[in-house]
């Protein structure tokens, strides 16, 4: 969603705000602009909807050298996309850039009555209002950005800055991530650590409730209440290969590719081959904390929540007296939700950032629930407030749409339940095979990538010209299903979704006709015969099938087989899933579509 950037400095500030603002693209956003201010005050707003490309357009007509700016990335909430909704807002001498949502911003406007407002937005009603206090530079502008924000209800990330003083730049945070990149005579700002890889490693996060003022040789910290912070510096990991194509043409593709390796970093140092043990440190439970465990709360959004749907299968096939409920987040937090004694919830989460889910975990931390992240970006919300966690470690996901930390996701939630089935006393053997089947994944997803590749580019080509699909699947394969149908629809706008192929004679037989085609993820396995039945079904109403399997046996005649070779068994529906995913990428390929970028999405989406 939205982003922000900012910099002071000895550079050109447009440079940095432009390549910044083009590291947080992948965010989702559809309308950008820039303000920088000169030495002796004036001011170059620069705003343009749509693609950034656009906003370089009219930059390069407006080239300056100025040393202090502003920027931002626009993901519509109030008021549509364009460019007098792009920030950053002008109230007076301040330009104010911000994420998130100010709630009370119809009362606030009410008490602004001599602004002219040129906006629908929220944000620049509390530009304004920064401005009222400001009082054209009669006092500091760190004061007047305070008493503002203690009027404001809801969630925000703002920097602003003022033609007054074109020396420092005001940030504060509150619900929505900011970070200040220390560098030599230059300080940095982003929303997200990515835009700041090339020029600092250093990186100070912003808390909620923090205010700083930042200049080219200082960064002061200050709570809303005045209180002064001891900020910590902390090292940024991501280098700059992580956040390039690297010779693919899109994120996605890239994405798919490199699960081999991201899944090795999941597992590095927690998984023993030979003994079968695995360790987490992060989660911080002794052994008789996870042997009490009796229920587990998984909570996410999307990709990360069918992550959780089909580790709570796994979990439960292994684990003794334990009940799972994997929940979506923003439905959770609304619920009057009984969580039993014994509970413990795991908080899943790519960004670390997705404004449901962070919410959920506010609400189960409030009833004493101990709260275990399953998160990927370092250093985000989430992973600082939950109790304790196992990062995912799969390195920057870029593309909107998810896929290597879906297939960390799951694992690492396995290996939890893993934990918890060691200290209730599982025996060893019992669980040996789902650490073997783990310990191979790796170099089995590596085969399977490169066995079906590129067969899936002619076999999505077949059916561009659908508009619906079905995606089927029992057991283990029905959370797969739905996370297959999500990727489908998200980047290549085909209606797809899924069934639980024990459903299928409940309703969703009667679509089946020439206008879908039905996916159908078909691992060998007890339940192997009964969809094999299935699919009987569907072909004897003319379905126009395609099987996923990993099976020898299957012999019915459909449109197209995708055979995968692997020795897994119990963990075939992950690897299933890469061709999924390979199918969604090639369908939108085929389709010409924005691959990284889908209409309407964003990566992280940090607004309800
Ligand atoms: C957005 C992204 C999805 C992601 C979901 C949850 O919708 O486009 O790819 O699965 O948010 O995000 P999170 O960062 O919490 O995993």
């Amino acid at each position: 969603m939205c982003g922000i950037v900012g910099y002071v400095g000895n550079k050109n500030a447009q440079d940095f705000l432009v390549s910044g603002l083009k590291r947080l693209e992948y965010r989702g956003y559809d309308s950008a602009g820039i303000v920088t201010v000169s030495k002796n005050g004036e001011a170059t707003l620069i705003r343009a909807k749509g693609k950034i490309v656009n906003l370089e357009e009219k930059i390069a007509k407006e080239k300056k050298d100025d040393k202090i700016g502003i920027g931002h990335t626009r993901w519509a909430t109030h008021g549509e996309p364009s460019e007098a909704n792009a920030h950053p807002h002008q109230a007076g001498s301040i330009y104010l850039v911000h994420n998130g949502i100010i709630e009370n911003y119809k009362d606030l406007k009410e008490t602004l009555k001599d602004f002219k407002f040129e906006s629908d937005t929220d944000s620049e009603v509390l530009a304004a209002l920064i401005d009222s206090f400001y009082d054209n530079g009669k006092h500091p502008l760190v004061n007047a950005v305070v008493q503002a924000l203690k009027l404001v209800k809801g969630t925000y990330g703002i920097a602003v800055i003022s033609k007054n003083n074109p020396e420092e730049i005001i940030v504060a945070r509150a619900g929505s991530p900011l970070v200040i990149g220390v560098g030599k005579d230059e300080t940095f700002l982003a929303s997200d650590a990515s835009a700041l890889v090339g020029h600092t490693k250093r990186a100070i996060y912003l808390n909620d409730g923090e205010v700083a003022r930042l200049t080219k040789d200082s960064i002061e910290i200050k709570t809303l209440n005045a209180e002064p912070v001891s900020a910590k510096v902390e090292e940024i990991e991501t280098n700059l290969a992580a956040i390039q194509k690297g010779g693919y043409d899109h994120f996605l593709l890239k994405e798919i590719m490199e699960q081999p390796e991201s899944l090795v970093e999941t597992l590095r140092g927690r998984i023993n081959a030979e003994t079968g043990v695995v360790k987490l440190g992060g989660p911080g439970l002794t052994d008789t904390e996870l042997r009490k465990i009796k229920h587990l709360i998984i909570v996410g959004c999307g990709t990360a929540y069918h992550a959780g749907l089909l580790a709570g299968y796994y979990i439960e096939q292994f684990t003794p007296e334990i009940t799972i409920e994997t929940v979506i987040a923003s439905e959770y937090r609304y619920r009057q939700a009984y969580i039993p004694e014994d509970s413990i919830a795991l908080i899943v989460s790519q960004s670390g950032e997705t404004a449901d889910t962070l919410a959920c975990l506010r609400e189960i931390k409030k009833q004493g629930v101990k709260t275990i992240g399953i998160v990927n970006a370092i250093g985000s919300t989430i992973a600082r407030e939950v109790d304790g966690g196992t990062y995912v470690h799969v390195g920057p996901e870029i593309s909107v749409a998810s896929t290597k930390a879906f297939t960390s996701q799951v694992i690492a939630m396995v290996m939890f339940g893993i934990t918890i089935a060691q200290a209730k006393g599982v025996r060893a053997g019992a669980l040996k095979p789902y650490v073997d089947e783990i310990v191979k994944m790796p170099e089995e997803i590596r085969a399977v990538l490169n066995e079906v590749n590129d067969s899936m580019k002619t076999v999505a080509g077949n059916y561009k010209k659908y508009e619906h699909a079905i995606y089927l699947g029992r057991g283990t394969a029905y959370p797969t299903a739905m996370e297959g149908a999500l990727k489908l629809k998200e980047v290549s706008y085909i209606d797809a979704n899924a069934y639980a192929f024990g459903e299928l004679k409940h309703g969703p037989l009667a679509l089946v006709d020439d206008r879908f085609f039905e996916m159908v993820l078909l691992p060998e396995g007890e339940l192997y015969e009964k969809a094999v039945s299935n699919v009987q079904e569907v072909l004897a109403r003319g379905g126009h099938v395609v099987i996923i399997t990993n099976s020898d046996e299957f012999d019915l005649e459909v449109e197209n087989v995708v055979k995968i070779t692997t020795s897994l068994k119990l963990f075939a529906p992950i690897l299933m899933n890469l061709v999924s995913q390979l199918f969604a990428y090639y369908m939108t390929v085929a389709k010409g579509y924005n691959v990284d970028q889908p209409r309407n999405l964003a990566k992280s989406v940090t607004v309800e």
